[in-house]
Order: C-alpha cells, then sequence, then structure tokens
C-alpha cells in the first residue's frame, strides 16, 4: 500500500456534531480535539511524513467571540498535554498562518513548541491556524515586490520554486492527499497554491466521529486514484513516481 507522503485534512462539522446532541458547539470542538490526538497518532505509528491539520481559518475570527476564546483555550490544552507526546513519537510541531493575529500568550505557546520539537525527526505536524491561502499568497506577493523594490531580485527571476519558498509552507512537499471531513465539498481557503495536483477526498463523518477505519479507507482510496500531473498514464507508468508520493 501506498502511503501519501503529505497528507492535509479540513477537520470539519464539530458544531454540527454537538448540534445534533444539543449540545453547545464548544463541545463538538472539544470532542474534536480527541479525535485530533488519536489521527496525528496514528499517522505518525503509520509513517506517513507530513501531515498537515487545516485548525483554525483566517474567516474563523468572525465567529462568536466566545467560541473563538474557547477555541484557543482548547489550542493551548492540547499544546501543553500533547508535548510529551510529540516528543515520545519523534514528531515535530510546525505552524502556517498569520500567528501575528493569534493571542499573544498562544503565539509564545506555539513558538516554544516548536522550539521543543525543533530537532525531531520523525512526522511533521503542521498546525494551520488563522490560516487563509489568499492571506498567504498575498503576504508572499508582497514579500516578493518588496524584494524587487529594493533591486534585492528582479521580476524576471520570480518562478513557481521562488513563489513557493516565499509561501508559509516553504520546504513542505505539496500534499498528496487531501480530506475533508462532514461532506461539504469545497477548500475553504486552504491551501489554494499547495493543492494544484492533491487527491481529494471527503467523507460524509463529522471531525468528531473520524475514526482510525474513515482514515484506512481514505487511505485505500489514495490507493486506487491513478495520478497523472497532465502527462499521460503510460509516461507515469514509466516514471513510477506514485512510489515517491508523486511530485513536489
Ligand atoms: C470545524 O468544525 C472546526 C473549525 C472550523 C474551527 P466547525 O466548527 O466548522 O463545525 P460545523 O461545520 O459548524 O459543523
Ligand atoms: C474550514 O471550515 C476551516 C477549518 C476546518 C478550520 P469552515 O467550517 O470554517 O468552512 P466553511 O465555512 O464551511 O466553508
Ligand atoms: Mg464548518
Amino acid at each position: 500500500m501506498y502511503l501519501p507522503r503529505h497528507l492535509a485534512i479540513i477537520m470539519d462539522g464539530n458544531g454540527r456534531w454537538a448540534r445534533q446532541r444539543g449540545l453547545p458547539r464548544i463541545l463538538g470542538h472539544q470532542q474534536g480535539v480527541d479525535v485530533v490526538r488519536g489521527i496525528v497518532e496514528e499517522c505518525s505509528k503509520l509513517g506517513i511524513s507530513w501531515l498537515t491539520l487545516y485548525a483554525f481559518s483566517s474567516e474563523n475570527w468572525g465567529r462568536p467571540e466566545e467560541e473563538v476564546e474557547a477555541l484557543m483555550g482548547l489550542l493551548v490544552n492540547y499544546l501543553r498535554n500533547e508535548l510529551d507526546t510529540m516528543l515520545k513519537h519523534g514528531i515535530r510541531l510546525n505552524v502556517i498562518g498569520d500567528i501575528g493575529r493569534m493571542p499573544l500568550a498562544v503565539a509564545k505557546m506555539l513558538q516554544e513548541s516548536m522550539e521543543r520539537t525543533r530537532e525531531q525527526k520523525g512526522m511533521v505536524l503542521t498546525l494551520a491556524l488563522s490560516y487563509g491561502a489568499r492571506d498567504e499568497i498575498t503576504r508572499a506577493v508582497r514579500k516578493i515586490a518588496a524584494a524587487a523594490a529594493s533591486g534585492e531580485i528582479t521580476a524576471d527571476r520570480v518562478s513557481e520554486q521562488m513563489v513557493g519558498d516565499y509561501l508559509d509552507t516553504a520546504g513542505l512537499p505539496d500534499p498528496d492527499l487531501l480530506i475533508r471531513t462532514s461532506g461539504e465539498m469545497r477548500i475553504s481557503n486552504f491551501l489554494l497554491w499547495q493543492l494544484a495536483y492533491t487527491e481529494l477526498y471527503f467523507t460524509e463523518a463529522l471531525w468528531p466521529d473520524f475514526k482510525s477505519d474513515h482514515l484506512r479507507q481514505a487511505l485505500h482510496e489514495y490507493n486506487r486514484r491513478e495520478r497523472r500531473f497532465g502527462l499521460t498514464g503510460e509516461q507515469m507508468k514509466k516514471e513510477g513516481s506514485k512510489e515517491e508520493g508523486g511530485r513536489h
């Protein structure tokens, strides 16, 4: 079985999970964190090299204040509780998004957790926080424009590689597989640049119900996909690039 080198997940449906049970949305998020724990551990054990989780979007700042606060609290608890597990499993924590918008205490805690796990050689766990792909691309364009204005680069040197290097995901391969839970079939401003050739997988399961079996089903489906990257099936067979998780 081929594993995706880089698996990205849009964890959606916490609110609906809670509402279906007559509970406040926050309890859905709480349940969602437990699922994150299990899935992170499982991906690391399976040997996935990069796992990226969409945890809070730039648009999510517009949610009711108490929900945003509760989410920040859950994040802090998660980081506090999971550090030992990350160290035990060799997991390195990474963050993408506009972290400058996060409350200072949360930003500090993220920084510390990244620092503490910096030397880890196992799976790279990237949390997308205060993340929006349009925002990420805009910030990258701004930096490139500044570099051009200062004479550091010229316009004709701007390449796809350079754009990628200015994104928050610099150094990460593009995702091979994207899973979105809760039945919504949209990208919601996640990794617009990086998903160019990613296989997409949608499941009806709400994130708090997403278990090992759902993950395995997604990985199984990924194995049945034929990735072509614009080439012909015959060319791809010659290249045998699927074993390496496709092109990056
Ligand atoms: C995903 O669940 C978690 C975040 C966006 C933070 P939602 O909170 O979006 O749950 P639904 O989509 O309302 O059910
Ligand atoms: C996407 O879910 C963001 C995260 C999972 C963090 P949303 O619930 O915010 O997306 P929409 O509003 O359904 O598009
Ligand atoms: Mg949602």
